[in-house]
């Protein structure tokens, strides 16, 4: 029997605004993700997206880039001449300098200038740094554009460090209620994340073994092989702590870790990552050196094709900047006491893997030590992306007589071929769940805040080391400090197998 739960209502008419409505993330996800819901027919029918930028561009302007960038990155399947053109007949383009009063009446006058303008939803999306998150939000306040039906969207980077986080959320809730705030974190709209909830607690046959009774430890690893790119401006002030520990894999280390809540709500969940968070073991500067390292990429071959430097990225050399980190933590409640996890994040790695290992303890006992093989331990392997999936280690015994062979096997579930179907690209469910008002997904205030406290020593500490990031060529699996973390602890990384 399948089991669906009632999505929160859909309202009737919608008012969806993005700023930055010119820029990479709206032409290749934003936009995207819209068209593929348009295309499901799930957008409310009197929907209408307004792009803001600075660009000068009219509605038609604004459409032809949509719909060039929706060729680009939609799947040729996917692209219906009929959706593309409902899609593209809801396009707005607003020209607005974030400086200039009179332009902000523009958009005032195009959101009041509808009929049930005071029962449509009004999202604004903002695409764009944070350092204009503040005064966007006191704009819209000031031209009366948030009502209680508005709501805003914050794309990370949310602050720097504590302190800018806590003031960029000053800034928006000074101007917006903390229930009218979704602050995204992509990697919670994967449909392989919101899975492990399903997995964790629909189930009963892991929940008995999901402590440190069975658990040995857990690995979660992000590994990319691309580059920065032409991110490098950004990057460079960021690094991998920022970019990717303190949210994606802090977010996924708490759906592994949290209790299950009494039902998935829109703050339960919310309030168990959160006390995984504030359990996540302090680091001091010695804890510091000891459990992290941080690396820096050279040239290498990826894939077989020689690629540059971060510093050749860059343009520049003489940044302490890591693009890869691993780090030991452990989660200081009495389920996980003890139980160390693993976090590791680079850019130009030997592949690109989402992916968490939860390694289970031996046997307590050999039953079969004379026996050929070795036992491995069980091991749970969640693959993220790509190839979604899950693969259960096992050991078993290789048929045939001559004495007990013992071998490793594993039972495997492939999302494609389990579903055959197209799996929802994450930004597709987080827009419909701001649309419907849903912020299960969203990382709450204290969350985001909770996370930099945890960070922000690991920070903190290194800015003072003399220690630089170690360098690893592009194309491999990071610095070696970062598999003695774990050959320190007798473990080793999981590398994938599929
Ligand atoms: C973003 C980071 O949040 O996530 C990028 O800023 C990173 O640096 C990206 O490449 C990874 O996302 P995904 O979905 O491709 O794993």
């Amino acid at each position: 029997m399948t089991q669906t739960v009632t999505p929160p209502t859909v309202p009737a008419s919608c008012d969806f605004t993005v700023f930055g409505g010119t820029g990479d993330l709206a032409l290749r996800k934003l936009l995207p993700a819209l068209y593929l819901r348009e295309l499901e027919g799930q957008l409310p029918d009197d929907t209408r997206i307004i792009g803001v930028s600075r660009a000068e561009l009219d509605d038609d302007g604004y459409r032809t880039a949509v719909r060039v960038a929706l060729t680009s990155y939609v799947a040729a399947d996917d692209l219906d001449d009929a959706a593309v053109d409902r899609l593209l007949g809801r396009l707005h383009h607003l020209m607005l300098d974030v400086e200039h009063p009179d332009d902000w009446y523009r958009l005032h006058d195009l959101l009041k200038d509808r009929p049930g303008s005071h029962e449509t939803v009004r999202v604004f999306y903002l695409a764009v740094g944070p350092s204009l998150f503040g005064s966007i939000c006191r704009n819209l306040d000031q031209i009366g554009a948030v009502n209680e039906l508005a709501r805003v969207v914050l794309e990370k980077p949310i602050g720097h460090d504590l302190a800018s986080a806590r003031a960029v959320n000053d800034a928006v809730g000074a101007v917006f209620t903390e229930p009218q705030i979704f602050r995204i974190d992509h990697y919670l709209g994967k449909e392989s994340v919101q899975n492990l909830l399903v997995t964790r607690f629909a189930n009963t046959f892991l929940e008995p073994m999901w402590n440190s009774h069975w658990v040995d430890h857990v690995q979660i690893t992000v590994a990319e092989s691309l580059g920065v790119g032409d991110r490098g401006g950004y990057y460079d002030h960021s690094g991998a702590l920022r970019d990717m520990v303190q949210n994606h894999l802090l977010q996924l280390l708490c759906l592994v870790a949290m209790e299950p809540p009494s039902h998935i709500g829109r703050e339960t969940v919310r309030d168990e990552k959160l006390k995984v968070l504030e359990a996540l073991k302090p680091m001091t500067p010695s804890d510091v050196d000891r459990d992290t390292v941080r690396g820096r990429y050279t040239a290498g071959l990826v894939d077989g094709a020689a690629v540059p430097s971060y510093s050749q990225d860059l343009g520049y050399t003489g940044s302490s900047t890591e693009t890869f980190v691993a780090l030991r933590t452990e989660v200081q409640n009495w389920r996980w006491a003890g139980v160390p996890f693993y976090l590791r994040t680079g850019k130009r790695m030997d592949r690109r893997a989402s992916e968490i290992v939860v390694v289970f303890k031996q046997p307590p006992h050999a039953m079969f030590p004379h026996s050929e093989g070795t036992t491995e331990p069980n091991r749970l392997h969640i693959q993220v992306q790509p190839d979604e999936g899950m693969r259960l280690h096992l050991t078993a015994k290789e048929p045939g007589p001559g004495g007990i062979r013992l071998r490793p096997v594993s039972l495997d579930l492939s999302y494609a071929t389990a579903f055959e179907q197209r799996l929802p690209d994450a930004y597709e469910r987080l827009l419909m769940d701001v649309i419907r008002g849903n912020p299960t997904l969203f990382m709450r205030r204290d969350e985001v805040e909770a996370a930099w406290s945890w960070v922000e020593p690991i920070l903190t500490r290194w800015a003072t080391s003399p220690d630089r990031p170690k360098r690893y060529p592009a194309g491999t699996s990071g610095p070696t400090a970062a598999a003695t973390l774990l050959e320190r602890d007798g473990r080793t990384w999981q590398e994938t197998d599929r």
